[in-house]
């Protein structure tokens, strides 16, 4: 049947030919050939914003039928949780008073920070009065904070409790720390789910380097310990091992077996468990290096819950302190490989579990 020879602006009656140069009887190519002097490329151009139109259709849609009101009940049971619903920060702290001043007016406001011990180690001064500070807090707030005077200046004061710990959970926490009330309790509700374990935003690797036989060389291979095999190299084997100190490692592996309690949760009883493990010899050992507190009681974690691994959070938080402090530096990283070296003396393995859980807040990813 011939079709009436009418003529539509911008229409052409159709003759099964011709998208722009091209004759053929492609369905799509056909009908983009009624678009007069339209070339193929135009018409690929029309049929890839065809495509695109129908996603942004298709995603409108689902986030239409997302869009229905939801009546989320309290996230949180009635008492909190199995640990109650509060924490107390211990906070290592030594002449910096400004950070420390920082560090009280941020934390005493969170609302689920029970109590904040500030560990005074500091022979030379006197623990500063708080209403001479002038930190704008509350009275329930300031009354929150209680400096802790320790009779030495031990590495090891981060963990020795002079005062009673309040909750089961305790936040160890370094000075020059700023991190929002909402992932601290983010991160505390992770730690409900795996008490037993070392959970925290600074995740490290401690490795073997059976190249190595004197200590860390810039560049060389690192033979990582795969997950759970953690037994390090057999007796006599030539290397050394690695506590490699920046994070990138762990980006690029995907795996850590540390989690640096500047910055992580962990149950009180590791505190007393500390040093009923190690013996004074090592905590001497930590004491005149002034370096290790932290790897060493994930060593104490690791043997005593048979291998439950750390848990990572990733959050964002301000670190003061990365710049100037005294993790930096390639004698830093050595000086923690010897350290690794003499803790798997102590506990007859690199007993450490490695990991690549990593914990995000779901409201905080992009996309998925
Ligand atoms: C490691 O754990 C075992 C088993 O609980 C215990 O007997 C041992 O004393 C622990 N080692 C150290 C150094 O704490």
């Amino acid at each position: 049947m011939r079709r009436p020879n009418h003529r539509v602006a911008g229409w052409k009656p159709f003759d099964g030919l011709e998208c722009g140069r091209r004759t053929d009887n492609n369905c799509f190519l056909s009908l983009a050939s009624r678009f007069r002097g339209w070339s193929t490329k135009k018409c690929y151009y029309l049929f890839a914003v065809f495509i695109v139109g129908c996603l942004l259709l298709h995603l409108s849609h689902t986030a239409l039928q997302m869009n229905f009101r939801v009546d989320f009940l309290p996230t949180t049971s009635p008492t909190g949780g199995p640990f109650g619903s509060t924490y107390t920060i211990r906070v290592n702290t030594f002449r910096r008073n400004d950070m420390l001043k920082r560090f009280l007016g941020h934390f005493a406001r969170c609302p689920n920070v029970q109590a904040i011990q500030v560990i005074w180690s500091d022979q030379g001064y006197d623990p500063p009065s708080l209403m001479d500070w002038a930190i704008p807090l509350s009275t329930q707030e300031l009354s929150k904070v209680a400096f802790e005077v320790q009779p030495t200046d031990s590495l090891n004061n981060r963990f020795r409790a002079l005062l009673p710990v309040p909750t089961p959970a305790v936040l160890s926490l370094d000075d020059d720390l700023v991190i929002p009330c909402e992932t601290l309790d983010f991160a505390y509700s992770i730690w409900q789910a795996a008490p037993q374990s070392l959970v925290g935003f600074t995740p490290r690797l401690v490795t073997w380097d059976g190249e190595t036989a004197s200590g860390v060389v810039a560049g060389k291979k690192v033979t990582e310990l795969e997950a759970g095999e953690g037994a390090g190299p057999g007796p006599g084997a030539a290397g050394s091992y690695r506590y490699l100190s920046s994070f990138k490692h762990v980006w690029w592996h995907g795996r850590y077996n540390v989690i640096l309690t500047k910055c992580c949760f962990l149950h009180r009883d590791f505190l007393s468990l500390y040093f009923s493990s190690l013996t004074p010899e090592v905590l001497q050992y930590i004491d005149d290096r002034r370096n290790c507190e932290d790897i060493a009681m994930q060593f104490v974690v690791a043997n005593h819950t048979r291998g439950a691994p750390p848990v990572w959070v990733q959050a964002r938080f301000t670190d003061y302190g990365q710049k100037s402090g005294i993790s930096q530096g390639e004698d830093h990283a050595r000086e923690r490989g010897a350290c690794v070296g003499r803790l798997v003396k102590e506990f007859g393995s690199l007993c450490l579990t490695t990991t690549s859980l990593k914990a995000i807040d779901a409201r905080r990813s992009w996309i998925w």
